[in-house]
Order: C-alpha cells, then structure tokens, then sequence
C-alpha cells in the first residue's frame, strides 16, 4: 500500500463519540486506556469531538479524576505536553450500580451530549471486575443507554474485556445477559494482543507473500511454539488470579489467538466476518485434550527466586495469595490441530510468570533438511531453519539460515536475515490498546473476538480444567519452579528447544 494511502486511512478520523469507562478509578483505566487515549490524541487519530467519562463508586471531582491521571502518566515518564488540551476531554461520574444510579447517568450523558455535541454516540467500557459485567449491561439495557434509535441516542457500543466468563458455562450466560440488551454488532471483546503490530502482520506475512504459504504445513515444519513468558510475579491482582491461573488468564485467549493467527487457513475476504470463520475453524480443529489419556500438560508454580539478581518471593508468600493454593502459574501444553495441513505437528504452548525475562514469540521451526550433504564434515550440528515472529521484547520478525563462512574451509554458520519494527519505523508504535480503542470508534470487529470463537475455545480448554482442577490428587500435578527460571525441572528439556532462537 503506498505510504500516502496509510496515511489518508489513518487521518480518516471515527464518528464523535463518548467513551464512558465504568471502573475509571481502576488499574486498567490509569495503566492502559488513559496513556492509549492520551498517546491517540497526540497524534491526532481521536474523533472531534469527544469526551471521556470515568465512572466508577469512588467520589471524585472531575478535577481531582484528571490530576489523579496526569500523576500516574508522569509516573511513567510521559511527555505531558499535549497534557492540558486532553485533560479538557475528560469528565468524572460517581456511579451506584442500581437503576437510580445509571438513571442518573444516563440524564448526566444527555446533558453532557448537548455540551460537547457528541452525537449521542457512546462507547460503554466495562472496566471494571467480571462479576460487574451482568449487571452493567442489564442497566443499561433497562436505562436504554444500549439502545440507538432512542430519542438522543446515537450509536451504541459496549466493550468486554477478558475474561469471558469462567468457563463455557458462563461464557454462554454472560453472552445471553449482553445480547438482551445489546445486538451482537454492538458488542466488542477486547483481546489487545491481537492489536500487537507483529501479530496483525501475521496475517500479511502468511497471505501477502507467496513464498511462505507453500511450506507452511507438516511437510516442512516440526513443531511450533508459542510462548508468552512474564518476569512479573502476580503483583496487585491476587484476587482476580487465584481465581483464573494461568490457564484461564492466558491460553483461553491470548495463547489461543496466537496459535490461531499461526496455524488458520487465508480467510476468502479480509473482513471481520470471513477471518472470524476461519479462526472458529481453526479452534475446532483442535484435538480433544484429555491429560488423564496421555495429552500433555505440564503445571508449575513459582517458588521465591532471583530475577535480574534480586530477591522475589514465592507465589503462595504473595499478598493476598492462599498459603497452600494449588493455582498454576505456569503452564506448557502440546497441542494438535486435526486437520489436512497440520496433522502430527506439535504445537507447544507456554506461559508463565516470574520466568526470567518477559518474551512474547512464536516460533515457528521448519524440519532438518532431507539429504545431509554435509553431514561428513559437520555431523548432526547444522540446525534446521528457524522462523521467530516476536512481540515483546521487539517487534521483529527473524529468519535463521545456514551460510558459508568466508575461506578456503567449508565452515557453515547460521545468520539471521531479521526485520524489526524500530529499524523501519521510527517513533513510538502505537500501544495495543489504541488501535482496539480506534477501531471500536470506528466499529471495526476484525480484532475482536466473536461469541462462537469464545464457545470453541472454552468448549476444548473447559475439560482441561476441569481435569487439572477437580483431579484429586492436584498436589502432585502442579510442579514448582524457582522465580527466575524457565518453569519446572520435568520441562526443561523442551523449554530449551523452545527458547532457543
Ligand atoms: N489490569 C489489567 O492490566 C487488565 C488486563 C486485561 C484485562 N483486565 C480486565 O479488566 C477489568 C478491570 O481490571 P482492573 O485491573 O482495572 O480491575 P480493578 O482495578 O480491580 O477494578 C476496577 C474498578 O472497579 C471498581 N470495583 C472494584 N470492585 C468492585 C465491586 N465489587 N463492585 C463495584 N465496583 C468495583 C473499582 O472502582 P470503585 O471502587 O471506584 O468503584 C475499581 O477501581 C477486569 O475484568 C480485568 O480482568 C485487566
């Protein structure tokens, strides 16, 4: 596309609208979506006009909500240049979570409306515990906030964040309880993940190339890994965690999408509807997992260890952590895709906390050559190519191939033909967050997730749970790693030839 194109598209502000947050005073609101607002208004990509509505039970002034974010951006050491013509976008709301309360609200977003002339368009962002997310969406529904023909309504749109329920159970009634208010078109679930440059390029990489295509299948590639590792230990969200586990908080999605980005077939159109189809398929493609028949899992949970060389301590010793919880923090899956171009390919899955450093990768590793023609000089060392496509702690894709090194010897070496994101395109990337925010502005569902592909991927994860959680003898499932470390001893062969690069 040429460079004038991208940036007629990217200027091609969305509709005004209002984006009311409930859960404004929380941590999500302060770490990620006030810094992606913030970093979309100084590049000018937010409608005009618009406004920011932080609700939450918290008594605030609009004052004292604005001073409370411009500490934490400084906190973080942003440039608070534009800082005083984006504070004048944002508003505070006390909310109770009953009819009075969002009656309240919503007479406060009609007299805001006429202020800012926002259209009667609105964004709800539920930023706020899971367990909220009913009962917002059945007031809204009651208050007739959701609806969009409604005497000051304009569009109406309502964002979920992860996760989607505990299980598939939940996951359906949760579905059930947005849909009596909101229709499926109004409803965005946010994975930022998938808004990662490196993961959309996926899609580009895969389809807009010729060369790739053709091998990627069992007959070229090994195996495939996907990691997602965190050096952080569980820090502040103890609650929500000793409830979700890894399992919950990052293969239900994350882990899943990234896998399905990788191993799904070229949607027949690149709109949302057509990619949705093909990533379900793909879901559903998964072989059944049974670890009681033989699937591989592995648990782990961290112990105190060292990272970077200091001292942490160790999961249960966390506050707010049960002394004697089970909950992995840590989990290695293989798994496979039952299906023409995948068959016997293993796809491993790893992601843990308090690993030693944060990586986001998948890797994708192609076989061994057919005929060893050098296998007389070198043995079995010339390792076979290796594709990394990583988001954190670079945005970079990396190819490792096999050269001749200079002289008179026949010495081979392996080189990495590698592109990153910050070579080619220098200034700051826009955050994960931003674009998902942007294109909910823009009613754009490609990156979101649809309700069938979150019933798939809790339909396969939700026997997984249930065998690892109700099993007996948990205990000895769960295996426990130093902080610091690549997960448990029974791994380490594997999470070598994983992170090996
Ligand atoms: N934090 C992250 O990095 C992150 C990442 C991905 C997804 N998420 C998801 O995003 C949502 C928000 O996460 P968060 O970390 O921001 O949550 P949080 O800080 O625990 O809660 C957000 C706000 O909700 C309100 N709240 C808390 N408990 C409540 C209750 N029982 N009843 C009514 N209001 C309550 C609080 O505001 P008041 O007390 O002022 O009402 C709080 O400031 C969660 O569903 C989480 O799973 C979070």
């Amino acid at each position: 596309m040429p460079k004038d194109f991208c940036d007629i598209l990217a200027n091609n502000k969305p509709d005004p609208c209002t984006l009311v947050i409930f859960g404004g005073s929380g941590d999500l609101t302060r770490r990620k979506l006030i810094p992606a607002l913030y970093s979309l208004f100084s590049r000018n990509q937010l409608p005009e006009p618009f406004a920011v509505i932080g609700c939450s039970r918290t008594q605030l002034t609009s004052d004292q909500y604005r001073d409370r974010l411009k500490k934490d951006l400084q906190k973080n050491g942003q440039d608070l240049t534009d800082w005083d013509a984006f504070a004048s976008l944002l508003y505070y709301y006390p909310v109770s979570y009953d009819s009075a309360g969002f009656s309240g609200l919503r007479e406060y977003l009609i007299q805001q409306d006429r202020t800012c002339s926002c259209r009667g368009n609105r964004i709800f962002d539920l930023a706020v515990p899971p367990s909220l997310y009913p009962i917002i969406a059945e007031l809204l529904g009651r208050t007739k906030l959701s609806r969009e023909d409604d005497d000051g309504n304009g569009w109406a749109r309502i964002v979920v964040e992860k996760p989607f329920g505990r299980d598939l159970e939940s996951a359906k009634e949760l579905d059930r309880i947005l849909h009596d208010s909101f229709r499926e078109e109004q409803i965005f679930r946010i994975d930022h993940y998938l808004a990662k440059e490196t993961v959309q390029n996926m899609l580009i990489f895969r389809f807009a190339n010729s060369i790739f295509e053709p091998i990627w299948n069992r007959h070229h590639i090994e195996h495939v890994s996907i990691m997602a590792a965190e050096s952080l230990g569980v820090g502040n969200r103890a609650g929500y965690y000793e409830q979700a586990g890894v399992l919950r908080d990052m293969f239900q999605n994350h882990m899943m999408q990234l896998l399905v980005l990788t191993a799904m077939e070229p949607p027949c159109r690149l709109e949302a509807g057509a990619v949705q189809d093909e990533k379900v398929k793909t879901i559903r493609s998964l072989r059944d997992f049974h670890p009681a028949r033989g699937s591989r899992i592995s648990l782990g949970q961290y112990e105190a260890g060292l990272i970077d060389g200091v001292a942490v301590s160790g999961y249960r010793q966390e506050q707010g952590i049960a002394r004697q919880s089970l909950v992995p923090t840590f989990a290695l899956m293989e798994l496979y895709l039952d299906n023409w171009r995948w068959q016997g390919v293993p796809f491993f899955l790893v992601s843990g906390k308090r690993l030693p450093r944060k990586t986001t990768r998948i890797v994708v590793q192609f076989k061994e050559v057919p005929h060893k023609l050098f296998q007389s000089m070198f043995g079995d060392s010339i390792s076979a190519n290796r594709l990394v496509i990583e988001t954190f702690p670079e945005e970079a894709i990396r190819l490792n191939f096999q050269t001749k090194s200079p002289g008179a010897a026949t010495c081979l070496r392996t080189m990495v033909m590698d592109f990153t994101y910050s070579a080619h395109y220098p200034g700051k990337p826009l955050e994960a967050y931003g674009r998902v925010l942007l294109d909910c502005m823009n009613g754009d569902h490609m990156l979101f997730w649809r309700q069938d592909g979150i019933e798939a991927s809790w339909d396969f994860l939700t026997p997984v749970l249930e065998e690892c959680e109700q099993c007996c003898n948990l205990d000895q499932q769960l295996h426990y790693y130093a902080a610091g470390t690549w997960g448990p001893e029974s791994v380490q062969g594997l999470m070598k030839k994983i992170i090996r690069s």
